[in-house]
């Protein structure tokens, strides 16, 4: 059974004490007394309440002091405050002072049964509140980068190893790849973490105003610069700043950024100071940023400067083994965040997918889950839910083929071949049997235990 919950009374008259007692005992509630306000603060060392209900007037400390000693020491307690007629001043500086609600005596007991009610359900749709929000900041913050394939562990090796360094980092890729999600988790991986983390998207901003943006301005520095005002790089101070798109940077720009880079300070637009910051630069584009610079659209100098460390996304259909762990992430958080009851996909919708060219990567499976998870009525969403393009096989051709294996001109890489083998048939043998872990095992020749092993080494979970 649940526990009951706890609420403590004080008031120094014994009648109104000895009812209301009486009737929240009543009502299910665990009930402390307390005779006097000294009572009160002392009961509330040795018992944690879930409310407390009290007199205003007391004879040793008021009721006034009673409710600042519980907002101060036990702010997530509510605090209803018992109030003689006439009195409603009082009152409403109590209710100032962090009081939940307040009651005029004398007291109608109908009306205390529902304002402890009202308090309880208030306190715990808060308590709710922070919990989600904290698990909602949580999961931004761990943002995860799902992928198993190798160039997805590559890339997570690069991340970690780069994430210690203060080295500026190019992220190319096609849209939608994941690259502001990996500047993300290299700012969140490094020493800067706890200082801010800076984006700006370099293609959305017209030039003039970008170039504010980024080193702020004086006052008077253009029409309408009615304040100071700091930018970008001042306010990522110590932290990181990830230009996006910055191959879409004006070439004023880019004369303005490579002075910055080299010198680390910078004069606001329309001033003389010179401001000194510590920032880490982290740039993103999708666009090939060496062929601007042959085509004279891209500074080669800038290129340079920014390309210390470049970092190439691959496109989600090299990576073909990560579309079912993706799916499976991105069911689970729509349902999770429109509050659906969970969805699976079937295997055929899933093998359909997996064979898809996903021209929007990442970003397009996302969003083709979060319709499907919108506008599927069933548990399981089956292949014939899918839009009609990506619907790029039929349930019997749901078998992956084999890719023909020959050793080419420049060798393979056996490792990485037979990991991806190995995932393969690991997820088709569970597939299969429908995640059945002693029948798949049994496909494949392992016993459960190695093949459980495997799974975890792998992170393959089932159902995908
Ligand atoms: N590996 C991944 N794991 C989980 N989610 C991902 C992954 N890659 C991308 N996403 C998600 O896909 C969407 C697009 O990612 P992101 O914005 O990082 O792409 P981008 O490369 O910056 O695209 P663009 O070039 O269009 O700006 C985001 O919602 C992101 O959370
Ligand atoms: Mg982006």
């Amino acid at each position: 059974m649940a526990l009951k919950p706890k609420i403590l009374i004080a008031d120094d008259e014994p009648v109104t004490l000895e009812v209301v007692l009486e009737r929240l005992q009543a009502e299910g509630y665990d009930i402390e007394v307390a005779s006097c306000g000294k009572e009160a603060i002392a009961a509330a060392k040795n018992s944690s309440f879930k409310l407390v209900l009290t007199d205003l007037f007391m004879p040793d400390i008021t009721g006034m002091e009673v409710l600042a000693h519980f907002v101060e020491h036990y702010p997530d307690t509510p605090v209803i405050v018992l109030t003689g007629f006439g009195t409603i001043e009082t009152a409403v500086e109590a209710i100032k002072r962090g009081a939940y609600d307040y009651l005029s005596k004398p007291a109608n007991l109908d009306e205390i049964v529902l304002t402890v009610k009202r308090a309880l359900e208030h306190k715990d749709l808060k308590e709710q509140n922070v919990a989600l929000r904290s698990q909602i900041q949580e999961q931004h913050r761990l943002e995860k980068l799902i992928g198993q394939s190798t160039p997805m562990q590559q890339l997570y090796g690069i991340i970690k190893r780069v994430a210690r360094t203060d080295s500026t980092v190019l992220i190319t890729g096609e849209s939608g790849t994941g690259k502001e999600l990996i500047a993300n988790a290299i700012h969140f991986q490094s020493n800067r973490a706890d200082m801010p983390f800076v984006p700006i998207n370099c293609g959305a901003i017209p030039e003039e105003l970008l170039e504010s943006e980024l080193f702020g301005h004086e006052k008077g520095a253009f029409t309408g610069a009615f304040k100071e005002r700091r930018g970008r790089f001042e306010l990522a101070n110590k932290g990181t700043v990830f230009l996006d798109e910055i191959g879409e940077m004006s070439p004023k720009l880019q004369v303005k950024l490579l002075r910055f880079l080299q010198e680390t300070k910078f004069q606001r637009v329309g001033g003389s100071r010179t401001v000194e910051v510590d920032v880490r630069i982290l740039a993103a584009t999708n666009k090939d940023l060496e062929r601007a610079v042959a085509g004279n659209e891209f500074r080669e100098d800038l290129f340079y400067r920014l390309n210390v460390i470049p970092i190439q996304v691959p496109p989600l259909r090299e990576r073909a083994g990560d579309v079912s762990l993706l799916i499976r992430h991105f069911l689970n958080q729509h349902c999770l965040k429109k509050n659906i009851p969970h969805k699976r996909m079937s295997n055929a919708a899933v093998e359909s997918l997996k064979q898809y060219d996903w021209p929007g990567n990442v970003r397009e499976l996302e969003n083709v889950i979060e319709r499907l998870v919108i506008l599927t009525d069933s548990e399981e969403i089956q292949l014939h839910d899918l839009p009609k393009r990506m619907q790029t096989c039929e349930p019997v051709c749901a078998e992956p083929e084999t890719a023909p294996i020959e050793l080419g001109e420049d060798g393979i890489n056996l490792k990485e071949l037979l990991d991806n083998l190995e995932n393969r048939l690991i997820v088709d043998a569970l597939q299969r049997t429908g995640g059945v872990k002693n029948k798949a095992a049994k496909l494949l020749g392992l016993n459960r235990t190695t093949l459980i092993e495997k799974m975890k080494k792998k992170q393959i979970d089932f159902p995908l």
